[in-house]
């Protein structure tokens, strides 16, 4: 393992950081081997609160943690921000040492995409991917599958954990896992705000200063919609209307605001009780997403 490059975290624990697959998985056939659990943590980088919360979680739950840092070009479309993503690896890897994290997994393109980006092999999981978000960014679900595919497969994870922020995608990524018999449980998250209610993002950092004090309306609205739905309103288009229209008038550009069954995201009924509301919108450069879960008693409304 020569290529290793060890850290001493501030805690005292030593962080091994690695860059390659074959590192990798000699690495995590040792800890198996040892008969350890191991958590995954998934991320693009540029680390928030969210994710080491993810960590801490992992930490609990697994005997070894990984995170991966990885910003992964086949779920970006065109004209996206791949080419400005914020790359943050040395600060990140301070945080993840700081916070007790056992491997960092920092690959470059040639080790996921050993064939090029123009990959013919893809993981697509069909309907669940072309809605909601999947509408306004076609083949970025599947090339989230892909990626996250890949890193199952090489880090061989007993427990995977992911934010809930990203609703749709852990439903994804739950159905892959389903579909294909992938040995991992999936574990989704809380989302983690910050005080004035804002879901933290890595892309709040394209906001500027005004647009950072606006974002706030979007939890609001999502608020307001879900004590409606809670108060047993089942005017579903009416809620994501006037959802829509709230946004609009913040002065956010909204693609979506949308009342679902939280089980599969299909279109609601009166009588289900688990509803998510989802939305997406434009502040500025920066598209934001965020949900809030609803649990209806059945004496709701
Ligand atoms: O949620 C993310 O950060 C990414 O979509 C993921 C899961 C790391 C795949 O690239």
């Amino acid at each position: 393992m020569n290529s290793l490059l060890l850290h001493e975290s501030e805690a005292g624990v030593r962080m091994l950081t690695v860059h390659d697959l074959p590192d990798l998985r000699e690495i995590i056939r040792h800890w198996k081997r040892q008969g350890n659990s191991i958590a995954l943590v998934p991320t693009m980088g540029n680390l928030h609160g969210a994710h080491l919360s993810l960590l801490a979680r992992a930490r609990e739950i697994a005997d070894r943690t990984v995170v991966s840092i990885f910003v992964n070009p086949i779920q970006f479309g065109k004209g996206e921000d791949y080419e400005r993503y914020p790359s943050t690896l040395a600060e990140d890897s301070r945080k993840l040492s700081a916070n007790g994290l056992d491997l960092l997994f920092a690959p470059d393109l040639t080790q996921l995409y050993p064939g090029g980006l123009d990959v013919d092999t893809r993981i697509t999981v069909p309907e669940l991917s072309d809605i909601l978000c999947g509408r306004f960014r076609p083949g970025h679900f599947s090339g989230v599958a892909t990626v996250v595919s890949k890193l199952f497969v090489n880090v061989e994870p007993d427990v995977a954990l992911f934010g809930e922020k990203d609703y749709q995608q852990l439903l994804v990524i739950e159905r892959m896992v389903k579909d294909l018999c992938i040995p991992v449980r999936v574990m989704g998250m809380p989302i983690v705000r910050e005080a004035d209610g804002l879901a933290m993002s890595s892309r709040n950092a394209y906001l500027s200063r005004e647009e950072r004090a606006l974002a706030p309306v979007i939890y609001r609205t999502l608020q307001d919609a879900a004590g409606r739905l809670l108060r047993g309103e089942d005017n579903f288009p009416r809620v994501e209307s006037d959802g829509m229209w709230a946004l609009q008038q913040a002065g956010l550009r909204p693609e979506y605001f949308s009342v679902r069954r939280s089980a599969d995201l299909g279109a609601p009924r009166p009588d289900d009780r688990r509803l998510s509301v989802l939305t997406a919108a434009w502040l500025g450069k920066a598209r934001l997403i965020d949900n809030v879960q609803v649990e209806r008693s059945a004496s709701s409304g």
